[in-house]
Order: C-alpha cells, then sequence, then structure tokens
C-alpha cells in the first residue's frame, strides 16, 4: 500500500512537484512543506475559515481538501494575492478600519471577501455578514470588517 504520492501543482503562479503524504492536508502541506504559513489552521474541521484558500479560482477549506488533491491544480494563498497586489485595496481598508486584531483570521477573511466582491460589485452589508458568516473572528466583533469591505466595494464601483 502507498502510503506517500508524486503531486505536480502550481502554488501562487509557481509550477512545482512534491511528494506529499496521502493523509496531508493542503493547509498543513502549504504551511509544513512550502513555509506557507499565512493560511492558519483553526478547527481543522471545515468550521472557522482560517484556513481558507483558492484551488483553480474557487476558495475552499484547505483543512478540508488533501494535498493529493490539488494534483494539476492550480492553488492560491494569501502569499500570493499579496504578491500580485490583487487584495491591496481590501488590506488597506482592513488596516485603516481597524478590521483587524490579533490578525488570525485575517487571510481567510480577505480571500473570502474578494470572492464576494468578485461575484457582486454592491454588496448590501447584510450580504457582507452572511457571505463572511463561514469565517470565524474572535477579536473584532465583524462591524469593522464589514466596514472594510463596505468601503472597498464602493471604492472599486468608482463612488
Ligand atoms: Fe479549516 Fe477551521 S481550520 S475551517
Ligand atoms: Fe483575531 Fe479575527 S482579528 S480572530
Amino acid at each position: 500500500m502507498r502510503h506517500a504520492y508524486d503531486i505536480s501543482l502550481t502554488v501562487n503562479g509557481e509550477a512545482m512537484t512534491a511528494h506529499v503524504e496521502a493523509r496531508k492536508s493542503l493547509v498543513d502541506f502549504l504551511r509544513e512543506d512550502l513555509s506557507l504559513t499565512g493560511s492558519h489552521v483553526g478547527c481543522e474541521h471545515g468550521v472557522c475559515g482560517a484556513c481558507t484558500v483558492r484551488v483553480n479560482g474557487e476558495v475552499v477549506r484547505g483543512c478540508l481538501m488533501l494535498a493529493v488533491q490539488c494534483d494539476g491544480a492550480s492553488v492560491e494563498t494569501i502569499e500570493g494575492l499579496s504578491d500580485t497586489g490583487e487584495i491591496a485595496d481590501l488590506q488597506d481598508a482592513f488596516e485603516k478600519r481597524n478590521a483587524l486584531q490579533c490578525g488570525y483570521c485575517t487571510p481567510g477573511m480577505l480571500l473570502t471577501a474578494q470572492e464576494l466582491l468578485a461575484n457582486d460589485t454592491a454588496p448590501s452589508r447584510d450580504h457582507i455578514r452572511e457571505h463572511i458568516s463561514g469565517n470565524y473572528c474572535r477579536c473584532t466583533g465583524y462591524h469593522a470588517i464589514v466596514d472594510a469591505v463596505e468601503a472597498v466595494a464602493q471604492a472599486r464601483a468608482g463612488k
């Protein structure tokens, strides 16, 4: 029986191959094997959103996917989105509006907010709250996060 597999994938635009244990989650692979520690591990069972990453353009829970399932996939993490500048305005807004304190939820929150704004250019505050409801934040009370996302939606729409 094989317990590890060779996979080929793209991570933040960089093609690579890796030898991964069959049971290793995507978020553990990113953090432990690639030192991409921006994706966090909270609940480890799909509830908190701390491990949020994108696979083939879709936001997923990195704790619920196995690394071997990413063979042939394109994976993007908070590091990649930061480097390309894709979410620079969201990052600025989070900082300016105090939408983060400890920062543990922030990478997942930013990816989830970006997903929302890609699909809805003028989300209501209720829609923002609903969309981020799968991302837990223990610090901020969410209000400032909703403020930041709303501000970026308005800025992107040129308002
Ligand atoms: Fe993945 Fe909580 S660590 S959802
Ligand atoms: Fe601490 Fe959200 S800023 S959990």
